[in-house]
């Protein structure tokens, strides 16, 4: 299993203070000096941690793939197709919301999305889409023509009951299933941290896991590198 490490809340406590510091591009080199397989940035619309310039010195700077997290919005998808970047995940976003509160819904979105993939996909870039773990939004991914989903695991992280843990677990493992079978890369990623990814990495049709906010936030007190390490044992037993 691969673990891709989202490095946007080093930009967040950059923000907080409006300082130069902590600097998400060298949050990403000591993510991949710790030895992860990807890095992960969201360039949001309304800017609120990651800038321009982060992704494109980080993309620059790195040797492992970057996967640009963005929405379908025009001058977002845009400057994607300037960027490059090895993946781009497409996600529904909201002005409001704290953080990504769900999968893109593929019915909904249908045109809007084929739309931005097929641009994307134009200039040989490999599209994912965040999706809730339902067998109607893998069919409709199918349809769209992407190669790779990522599952959303945030009810799964968030559920305040173990029987409703259980239930979401459930249905990620049977949604990994049946996107793993239909062909696709499997990722899986929203509010995982070093508790609730144990049952997660059991799930083997999954490949990889997105992880930012718990892994920024230990290395608070043990290092950024340390704290991608210490996810990695995780994974990897
Ligand atoms: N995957 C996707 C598609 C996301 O939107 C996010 C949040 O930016 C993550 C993974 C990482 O989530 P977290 O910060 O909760 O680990």
């Amino acid at each position: 299993m691969k673990l891709g490490v989202n490095v946007d809340h080093v930009a967040t406590l950059r923000e907080a203070r409006g300082t130069v510091y902590p600097d998400p591009v060298v949050g990403a080199l000591l993510a991949e000096y710790a030895g992860c397989n990807s890095i992960v940035m969201h360039l949001r619309e309304d800017r609120r941690h990651i800038k321009e310039r982060d992704i494109i010195f980080t993309k620059k700077a790195l040797e492992i793939p970057f996967n640009l997290e963005m929405s379908v919005n025009k001058s977002i998808v845009d400057f994607a197709l300037k960027l490059l970047p090895d993946y781009a995940t497409l996600v529904p976003e909201k002005r409001q919301e704290l953080t990504t509160e769900g999968g893109v819904d593929l019915k909904e979105n249908y045109l809007k999305v084929s739309r931005a993939v097929g641009r994307l996909k134009s200039k040989g870039i490999k599209v994912s889409l965040f999706i809730d773990p339902l067998k109607r939004q893998i069919d409709l991914a199918k349809r769209i023509g992407v190669d790779s989903i990522e599952l959303n695991t945030g009810g799964f992280s968030e559920s305040k009951t173990e029987r409703g843990k259980k239930n979401l677990y459930l249905k990620i493992k049977q949604a990994a299933k049946y996107a793993k079978d239909k062909g696709f890369f499997v990722a899986a990623g929203h509010g995982l941290d070093y508790v609730n990814v144990k049952d997660i990495v059991k799930i083997r049709a999954i490949e990889e896991l997105n992880i930012g906010h718990s892994i920024i936030s230990r290395s608070v007190f043990l290092g950024l590198v340390t704290a991608v390490e210490e996810m990695i044992t995780l994974i990897k037993s």
